[in-house]
């Protein structure tokens, strides 16, 4: 009996390791300050814009393999109602529309998914991604406590949130979804509303949550969005920003990597070194979560482009260009980026930084642990001129308006402004 009893207890003990590695590899995805926690782990993630209706299927999947050569984590992309429900209640998922089929090739390609759903996305895109029948709703008012808006808004979220689960891609389920989007840049249309905007933003939040996805859900730039959702930074600098909530982690959604364009202005360019600059300058910070907007911007096809007046092409002085080719410097340079950080990431994720100056304009932030190592990002903020500074009894010579990362303490891996 004393044999029997311990084999069985010994079984007992195998199913329950069993179950708990099953489950681990379907984890829900949650946060904590620090960053999201994915499989148990804290992740400092790099992410890039790519919209799936904005090239052609044939495209995806050499897009999406650059991006992770390029050292991304995570594709972004939005969900564009308009093409999606044509007419209420007749959907089109075919084609530059197979949202499914855009996940799937990132999820082959071992990568994860950020899935911003809106439903109003802005996004230069026709109609900010509302289908133009629902202007003809009677009664309705857009993106405020308004019974018909809400209905036809959370039937289309649910719609989309039910074909990811039938399809198991969230990452609770498998797949490689681990956080979505509700709304988007509400802040100052929440402002115009006044209460009734702030009604509408919890009902959204509720709503959201209310789904079940097990991954967390984000709006970027809503200053108030409700626990459990992160309010997210979108800008060309996010080092200023912090979360509503010391238990949020800081996560930048947009990290603008050039400009749209409009009938007769401008090709924006922004120069990687300041790109990069603005990167380095919020990790060292605390941020955990940068994406890049636009990864590939690509074109406008049909009458897709939004209004007033924005070309076909979105190319955006993406790091990959409107046909899908490698722009460089801008592509490599955030490629080795990425790789110096990921030298950084057990120190990044295993102590605060400890903010030492070396001058007027001139700081080291110095992430130290035990447990994590140790890497110093070292910052000038001059904007015109080379500085000499002394860390730990060495010398570093930074470029103006430059950060060089250090991922033991000593050697320099990468400097921003440095351009090979
Ligand atoms: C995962 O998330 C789902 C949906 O939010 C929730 O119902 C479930 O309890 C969570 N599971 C765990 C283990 O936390």
């Amino acid at each position: 009996m004393e044999g029997a009893s311990s084999a069985s207890i010994r079984w007992a003990l195998l199913c329950t390791l069993l179950c708990l590695s099953l489950s681990l590899s379907h984890c829900n995805v949650t946060y904590d300050g620090r960053s999201l926690i994915i499989d148990g782990h804290r992740r400092i993630l790099f992410s890039g814009s790519i919209h799936y209706p904005r090239s052609t299927p044939q495209m995806w999947e050499g897009l999406v393999r650059k991006a992770k050569d390029g050292g991304l984590d995570v594709i972004d992309t939005y969900v564009f109602w308009n093409v999606h429900e044509p007419s209420p209640g007749n959907y089109n998922f075919e084609g530059r529309y197979d949202v499914v089929r855009f996940i799937k090739t990132v999820r082959d390609a071992g990568m994860y998914v950020h899935l911003r759903i809106g439903p109003y996305i802005c996004g230069e895109w026709n109609f900010g991604g509302f289908p133009v029948w629902l202007k003809f709703v009677p009664g309705i008012s857009f993106r405020t406590d308004n019974e018909p808006f809400k209905l036809a808004m959370k039937k289309f979220t649910q719609k989309i949130v039910q074909m990811m689960k039938v399809e198991h891609l969230f990452q609770s389920q498998g797949g490689p979804i681990i956080l979505s989007q509700i709304e988007n840049e509400y802040e100052p249309v929440k402002k115009i509303f006044g209460e009734a905007g702030k009604a509408y933003m919890n009902w959204v939040a509720n709503i959201a949550v209310g789904m079940g996805t097990g991954v967390p859900w984000v709006m970027c730039k809503e200053d108030d969005a409700p626990d459990p959702v992160i309010n997210t930074c979108n800008g060309f600098y996010c080092d200023y920003f912090s979360p509503n909530k010391p238990y949020k982690p800081t996560m930048w959604t947009e990290a603008w990597t050039g400009w749209f364009t409009d009938f007769g202005g401008p090709l924006y360019k922004r120069p990687v070194e300041d790109l990069a600059f603005s990167v380095a300058r919020f990790i060292q910070k605390g941020g955990s979560f940068v994406n890049y907007y636009m990864y590939h911007g690509g074109t406008n096809f049909g009458r897709t482009a939004g209004g007033p007046f924005i070309i076909t092409s979105y190319d955006y002085d993406a790091p990959i260009d409107e046909y899908g080719l490698i722009r460089q410097p801008k592509y490599g340079h955030l490629k080795d980026l990425h790789s110096a950080m990921k030298l950084c990431e057990r120190a990044l994720l295993n102590a605060n930084p400890v903010v030492e100056p070396l001058g007027n304009y001139e700081q080291a932030h110095v992430f130290s642990s035990t447990s994590g190592g140790c890497a110093a990002f070292l910052s000038n903020y001059r904007t015109n001129s080379n500085v000499r500074v002394t860390f730990r009894n060495r010398h570093y010579d930074l470029p103006p308006w430059s950060i060089s990362i250090l991922p033991d303490c000593v050697n320099e891996a990468f400097n921003t402004a440095k351009v090979s």
